[in-house]
């Protein structure tokens, strides 16, 4: 495990990015990040579908871990003449809560399954818990794995170009395009990050580079639209980025920006890689072009948020005219064509059907058992 390392009053705390304490669902407070460090505990399933929403947490696997964690909440609140219906209420209102990251979807599904494959509420709240953080350890485990495969791909002296954040807090522990950098930087070599500062909510310059600085990475945060000057001069010698959704033929689904990427790293012959664990494979989906793509608030668009000089409070200011709307898609799809391979926990594979296909021995079982 690499786990989060802050000090906290000088004395250094190791977390994972969201864990469940008693009834509670513990996270890092990631919008307060990189000024301020704090942890919010929240107390019902109906309180972590707003730290969902309001990307108190994010990332595809920290969501996934987050939406395992509200099921068990959901179980453990719900009331017994009313268990089942409870249970399909709260996965719905979790499932509406960020469209695009499979592993939100693959999350609820699995503590529903596990929750229905029981006969008794109070076995059906154990395996609810046990099942929410089985899917925890394994979201930590598959970072770890991603970055031993991954790091294979990484030279001493590699200049590497990163988009949004796919670290630590975009997962439980390790990440998923950051975890192969982490283990290569533990086999000691040496490397530099060109972080995409990543409008509008900027993770990049803030969460990326904050964890960069904690595991003492050399990097550099560039404005999104400077990647292809420094490709074109042949200072960035390969692209790793995460995914939020992967499409049965290999089209990622990515943070905003992603797609203009992989267009430059190709017109620059610098391979382009794609690291997310299985759970973000989706099936069910043929092709990029159906993934869902959320629109989220002009707002983020139209101001930015940012800290008072003395780094006391978060401020808002307002950067474009009054009068002007904005678009805010939150998302864009890399088609296959462009990505060199997927670095997954099972290994690194080329982003077509048939090795997709070849990494799921198992589907996942399913229960249509009531309660009694
Ligand atoms: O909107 P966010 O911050 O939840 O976006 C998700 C991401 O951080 C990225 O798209 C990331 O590259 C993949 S998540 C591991």
């Amino acid at each position: 495990m690499i786990l989060i390392k802050v000090n906290i009053h000088g004395t250094p705390k190791e977390y994972r990015t969201v864990w469940m304490s008693g009834s509670s669902v513990c996270m890092i407070n990631q919008p307060k990040l990189p000024h301020s460090f704090e942890i919010i505990e929240l107390k019902t399933h109906k309180d972590t579908v707003r730290a969902i929403s309001e990307m108190t947490v994010r990332g595809a696997g920290a969501i996934g871990a987050a939406a395992a964690y509200a099921m068990a909440q959901a179980a453990i609140e719900a009331p017994e003449s009313s268990f089942e219906n409870y249970i399909k209420t709260a996965k719905h209102t979790i499932n509406a809560t960020r469209p695009t990251a499979h592993d939100l979807f693959y999350a609820t599904k699995r503590v529903f399954s596990a929750i229905r494959s029981k006969n008794n509420i109070k076995s059906a709240r154990k395996t609810a818990l046990s099942e929410a953080q089985k899917i925890a350890d394994e979201n930590a485990k598959a970072g770890e794995m991603i970055g031993k495969h991954g790091q294979k791909l990484i030279k001493n002296n590699s200049r590497i170009l990163t988009h949004c954040n796919a670290g630590w807090l975009a997962f439980v522990d390790w990440g998923s395009a950051l975890a192969p950098i982490y283990a290569a930087k533990q086999s000691n070599k040496s490397i530099f990050v060109y972080v995409d500062e990543t409008r509008p909510r900027c993770q990049g310059a803030r969460l990326t580079a904050w964890e960069l600085c904690n595991e003492g990475i050399s990097h550099a945060i560039i404005a999104d639209n400077a990647s292809g000057y420094y490709m074109k001069k042949k200072e960035i010698d390969l692209v790793i980025v995460g995914a939020d959704r992967i499409a049965q033929n290999g089209d990622v689904a990515n943070k905003i920006g992603t797609y203009e990427k992989a267009v430059l790293a190709h017109e620059n012959n610098i391979p382009f890689y794609v690291a997310a664990p299985t759970s973000t494979i989706d099936l069910s989906c043929k092709k990029g072009d159906n993934i869902e793509i959320e629109e989220r608030s002009e707002d983020e668009v139209l101001s930015m948020f940012g800290w008072s000089d003395d780094l006391k409070k978060i401020t808002k200011i307002r950067i474009a005219p009054g009068k002007s709307r904005a678009k805010n898609p939150s998302f864009d799809i890399t088609p296959a064509k462009y990505i060199t391979g997927l670095i997954t926990e099972k290994g690194i594979i080329k982003p077509n059907k048939n090795e997709i296909k070849s990494l799921f021995a198992q589907p996942l079982s399913k229960s249509t058992k009531s309660f009694k």
